[in-house]
């Protein structure tokens, strides 16, 4: 479970709030969208849930656990799919599978059938001896997900994690958020593709300007916007409708 209180971030360089007092409670058990423009706020509310970036003002829980004051406990909840999969280009993928292992401390038998399970869903296993500066972006952006379960996190976090994978690793992505979520684990994920959300998302929050305008399932939005003409158009136009009235 994520949970996030009233933050606000400013980025000093550009004075204008990237996030403005964003309230956000992600249960276990849901898959859980984050739609918004260009620019809304998503990576940098995403950002703050992790612990990557210290909100100005209020708080971010991970399973009760506080970001701000316990940070290291925090961190190992949650597994990250960031939105740039730049790595360590001088490692083979499987030294950067073992770095992560380390990091979290996982056991050297867990951490061999994980990656062997993810390595092969995501057809990547013959590439583990690699380097990683002589992968693809979509072969970069699988390493990058297999790493993020290698310590099973109760929270899995992901940012735009369809760009760039192919249709069978598309396929599997989604699988193994149903999966996670069947077994009462937290999936939070950020993406544009409408369609992808409109099928497998349970609960969305769209994002604008910094500050969430809806929350809720997809039947609660179109019951919103059911005034407006909403009521059984596709999630693509509530979300163009949504946000062009912000
Ligand atoms: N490192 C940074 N320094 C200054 N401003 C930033 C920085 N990162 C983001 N911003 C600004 O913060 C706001 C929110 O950006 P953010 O990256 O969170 O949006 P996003 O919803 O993830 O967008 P996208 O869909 O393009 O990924 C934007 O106005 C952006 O210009
Ligand atoms: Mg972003």
């Amino acid at each position: 479970m994520i949970r996030l209180e009233n933050v606000s971030k400013t980025y000093a360089k550009s004075g204008r709030k990237a996030v403005d007092g964003l309230s956000l409670s992600i249960p276990d058990g849901k898959i859980f969208g984050f739609l918004g423009p260009n620019g809304a706020g998503k990576t940098t509310t995403i950002r703050i849930a992790c612990g990557a970036l210290q909100p100005d003002q209020g708080e971010a829980w991970i399973d009760k656990v506080n970001m701000g004051s316990d940070p290291m406990v925090a961190k190992r909840r949650i597994g990250l799919v960031h939105d740039n999969p730049e790595l360590f280009n001088k490692l083979k993928a499987h030294e950067y599978l073992d770095f992560i292992g380390d990091v979290f401390e996982v056991p050297q038998g867990e951490r061999r059938s994980r990656v062997e399970e993810f390595a092969a869903r995501f057809e990547i296993a013959d590439m583990l001896g690699s380097s990683i500066g002589a992968m693809s972006r979509g072969m970069k952006q699988k390493l990058c997900v297999v790493a993020s379960l290698i310590h099973d996190p109760a929270n899995w976090i992901l940012d735009e994690p369809m760009v760039g994978l192919d249709p069978q690793a598309s396929f599997q992505l989604k699988e193994i958020m149903r999966e996670r979520t069947q077994g009462g684990k937290c999936v939070f994920f950020s993406t544009h593709v409408m369609e992808v959300a409109e099928r497998l998302c349970d609960r969305l929050a769209i994002i604008a300007r910094g500050k969430i305008i809806f929350d809720g399932n997809l039947g609660e939005l179109r019951a919103l916007r059911e005034g407006a003409g909403g009521g059984d158009q596709s999630l693509e136009r509530l979300f163009l409708d949504m946000v062009a009235d912000v």
